[in-house]
C-alpha cells in the first residue's frame, strides 16, 4: 500500500534530482519499496545514479525501482483516448473531421499538462503496491500548471454539467409537449442515461481524486529545494504562494549547495527560515568532486526521517 508520494519543486539546477535521489536511496536502504519516476522531459536519473541509460522500469538496488517516463507516449495515449471518446459521444455529427481533430488537439493549450497528469495517474495506479513514490518534476512553470489542472478541470466540469442539465431540461419539455417520438432514437432526457453527462461525471471523479490527493498532506509531501542565490530564493517564494493559493501543503525547505558562494547576492539560512516560517529548513552542504551513491545517502541525513 502506498504510504506517500513526494514531489521535489524548485528552480532548474538547484538539486531537485539530487535530493530526490537521496530520499529514494535512503528509503530503499531502510527496507521500503520505492518507485522513483522522472517526468522531467530533460531526464537525468540514470546519470545521477551512475547507471546505463535505458527505457522502462529498472531496478536500482534493493527495493528501489526507477524510470525515466516517456511523456510522448502518454501524450499519444491521451490524444487517442480523447479523440476516441469524442468519436463515441458525437457519432451523429458526421461533420466532425476526426483526423483533423487529432491535430487540433495535439497543439491545443493544456495538452502537455493533461498528458503529464495522465502519466501521473497511471504511475500511481501501476505502482500502488510500493511504499513510496518519488517524482522528479519538470521545470517549475509546467509543474505548477499540472498542479492547478485538477482544480481548473473541476471548475469547468461544474459549469459544463449545468449547461448539459439545461439541454436535458429542454428535451423533457419537448417530450412533454410532443411525446417521446419528437426526439431521435437514443436521445436521453435523464442525466443518468445521457452519455455526455456520464462522461462529465467520470472526468469529474478523476479530477476530484487528484485534487484531493494533492491537498492531502498525509499522502503527499512537497519538498521545495533552493540554493543561496537570489533567483532561486525568489522563485521558491513564488512557488510557495502558488501552493498556498490552491491549498496544497508544503512540507520542507531544503537549502542545498549550502556554503557554495558564486558571487552575487546570497541569502542566508536565517533569511530563508524567516521567509518560510513555520516550515522547517534543512541545509545540505555543497559536496566537491562529484556525488556518488554513498554521498547521496549522506546528503539525506537529518531530513529524510522527517518526511516518512
Ligand atoms: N549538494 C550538492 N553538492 C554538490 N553538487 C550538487 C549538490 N546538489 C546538486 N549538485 C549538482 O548540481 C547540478 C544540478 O543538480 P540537479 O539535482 O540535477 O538539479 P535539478 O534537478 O534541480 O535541476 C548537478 O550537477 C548536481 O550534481
Ligand atoms: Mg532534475
Amino acid at each position: 500500500m502506498m504510504k506517500r508520494l513526494y514531489f521535489f519543486l524548485g528552480k532548474g539546477g538547484v538539486g531537485k534530482t539530487t535530493s530526490a535521489a537521496s530520499l529514494a536511496l535512503t528509503l530503499a536502504r531502510k527496507g521500503f519499496s520505492v518507485f522513483w519516476a522522472s517526468i522531467d522531459p530533460a531526464h537525468n536519473l540514470w546519470d545521477v545514479l551512475g547507471m546505463e541509460e535505458g527505457s522502462g522500469v529498472k531496478r536500482v538496488e534493493g527495493g528501489l525501482w526507477a524510470q525515466e517516463v516517456d511523456l510522448e507516449v502518454y501524450l499519444r495515449r491521451f490524444l487517442a483516448e480523447t479523440s476516441r471518446k469524442m468519436r463515441d459521444l458525437y457519432r451523429h455529427l458526421t461533420i466532425l473531421n476526426l483526423e483533423g481533430m487529432l491535430d487540433v488537439l495535439r497543439y491545443s493549450p493544456g495538452m502537455e499538462e493533461s498528458a503529464v497528469l495522465f502519466a501521473l495517474q497511471d504511475l500511481l495506479e501501476t505502482h500502488r503496491d510500493k511504499d513510496f513514490l518519488v517524482i522528479d518534476t519538470p521545470p517549475t512553470g509546467l509543474t505548477l500548471k499540472i498542479f492547478s489542472l485538477p482544480f481548473s478541470i473541476l471548475m469547468w466540469i461544474d459549469q459544463l454539467k449545468k449547461w448539459r442539465e439545461k439541454i436535458l431540461e429542454r428535451r423533457s419539455v419537448v417530450v412533454a409537449i410532443k411525446g417521446k417520438e419528437a426526439l431521435g432514437k437514443g436521445v436521453a432526457i435523464d442525466s443518468g442515461e445521457d452519455r455526455v453527462y456520464r462522461e462529465l461525471e467520470r472526468q469529474e471523479e478523476r479530477a476530484r481524486y487528484m485534487a484531493d490527493l494533492l491537498r492531502d498532506g498525509g499522502r503527499v509531501a512537497n519538498v521545495l529545494v533552493m540554493n543561496q542565490d537570489r533567483l532561486s530564493f525568489t522563485e521558491s517564494c513564488r512557488i510557495r504562494s502558488f501552493l498556498e493559493r490552491v491549498s496544497i501543503p508544503l512540507h520542507l525547505i531544503l537549502l542545498n549547495k549550502f556554503g557554495l558562494v558564486e558571487g552575487g547576492e546570497t541569502v542566508d539560512e536565517a533569511r530563508v527560515a524567516e521567509a518560510f516560517s513555520p516550515l522547517p529548513v534543512r541545509t545540505l552542504p555543497f559536496v566537491r568532486g562529484g556525488l556518488g551513491r554513498e554521498d547521496l545517502v549522506s546528503l539525506g541525513r537529518g531530513w529524510v526521517e522527517e518526511l516518512v
